[in-house]
């Protein structure tokens, strides 16, 4: 066979493969795919443009030019159209099958300040973006919304959260669903560009971002050429999982597609990250990885069960006090859990993988549910979590219904640390 014709054969196979191993279960018709009309543009002109938190008082700016030649500086600065500071940054390109992606660039800005409002401007030129840093101190806010996709569903889930007043998206996987071709990174790229441009989105992977192909390319390169997180910023050796502080909590982003076996690489440095956390100072413990723990949805059960194995003695010796998943396309929360059953040293799980994809929602439930889940529900929606103080974080889920969001659930969690379960050398 000719080369083309081999690789036609490998992209039909793999499309079909990546439809049936996730269509194990009946899901009601979901909304349509976003049709994205080709549109002339400057080359120079900046695409896709996402913020990320990048270490202490530091923002990478990503973004990706079709022209080669346009260079990784952003300018920006504090008012309007009068930029201070100019930062050069770092670029790349990845070529996957037939497609080769634009040039993507990653630039680290500041020191900024916290709570303060940027205006910056990518490449030299094009339009004028601006971005709110986080505050230093709490309370904070986070967006939370995994398995986003890029349909009806998802534009609403976006437009719910845009109205919403918060600091950081968190994504627990599943970010565009191209599920191999490539160009859909690029839509989906522009469709959370009015957003992930104003507040830093902190994604970690989920099974949709892997694209790997046997014995020819290895997965995550489309997503770690993309979206750069601060891995290497939080002693990681690896875009797949890593750590970062914002307002005194300390979030962890797990790699449920990474190797977590005891004594390896992603488990050994969990175990050094918690060791560096200083609850003293840091009052609350929040970790997100994709595939869930607590699960009584009859999607995907048992598939988180080898990871909990290995990592959740370390999250609950830490204590770890939020645990927010994805993959189940369908929200549940949680009472305080360990090791399978309710503990108030546990952390509260809440799988949110209902940002509204192309597959749908997952409907069937366990029944009757286990005693440690609280709500569950199969729609669309994203989250909040609004961190108050100290001792006291109000969490609440928004559904999508006919296209408003209604909060449908919501409680206050009360920190491990105010409620005993840390030892008094920890400083409770
Ligand atoms: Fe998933």
């Amino acid at each position: 066979m000719k080369p083309k014709l081999v690789v036609t054969v490998l992209t039909v196979f793999l499309l079909i493969y990546s439809a049936t191993v996730t269509a194990d279960y009946v899901r009601p018709p979901p909304r349509k795919t976003l049709h994205f009309p080709w549109s002339s543009r400057p080359s120079p002109s900046p695409q896709q443009v996402h913020i990320s938190l990048a270490g202490d008082k530091h923002i990478r700016v990503s973004w990706i030019t079709d022209d080669k030649s346009s260079p990784s500086i952003v300018e920006y600065g504090t008012s309007p159209g009068n930029y201070s500071e100019t930062s050069d940054g770092e670029s790349t390109t990845y070529s996957y099958l037939l497609y080769t992606s634009g040039k993507i660039h990653h630039t680290v800005i500041g020191p900024l300040e916290p709570s303060t409002i940027y205006f910056y401007r990518c490449g030299g030129q094009g339009p004028e973006f601006q971005l709110k840093t986080p505050p230093l101190q709490l309370p904070v806010t986070f967006a939370v919304a995994g398995d986003l996709g890029q349909t009806g569903w998802t534009k609403s889930t976006l437009s719910h959260i845009d109205k919403c007043k918060y600091d950081l998206h968190l994504l627990p996987g599943d970010l565009s669903y191209a599920d191999y071709i490539q160009h859909r990174w690029d839509t989906f790229g522009e469709l959370v560009q009015p957003l992930a441009s104003a507040r830093p989105w902190m994604v970690t992977e989920g099974n949709h971002e892997k694209e790997s192909i046997p014995l020819f390319k290895d997965g995550f390169e489309s997503y770690n050429s993309r979206w750069k997180m601060p891995f290497q910023e939080s002693g990681s050796s690896s875009n797949l999982y890593y750590s970062f502080e914002v307002a005194g909590a300390h979030i962890i982003m797990l790699g449920s597609y990474a190797e977590y076996y005891e004594y390896s690489d992603q488990y050994n440095w969990l175990k050094a990250d918690l060791a560096k956390v200083d609850r003293k100072k840091t009052r609350w413990l929040i970790v997100l990885f994709h595939v869930p723990w607590y699960n009584s949805n009859e999607a995907h059960q048992f598939e988180g069960d080898a990871m909990m194995a290995s990592m959740e003695p370390l999250l609950y010796a830490a204590r770890v006090d939020i645990v927010l998943a994805g993959h189940v396309h369908a929200y549940e929360r949680t009472e305080r859990v360990n090791n399978g059953k309710s503990d108030p040293c546990g952390a509260v799980h809440v799988t949110i993988g209902d940002g509204g994809n192309k597959e749908g929602l997952a409907r069937k439930y366990k029944d009757p549910p286990p005693e440690w889940s609280a709500f569950r529900e199969a729609s669309f929606g994203h989250g909040e979590l609004k961190i108050v103080n100290s001792s006291h974080a109000y969490w609440s889920w928004h559904r999508n219904d006919d296209d408003e969001p209604v909060k449908s659930d919501e409680t206050w969690i009360t920190s491990l640390i105010s409620s005993g379960c840390i030892a008094n050398e920890l400083g409770s």
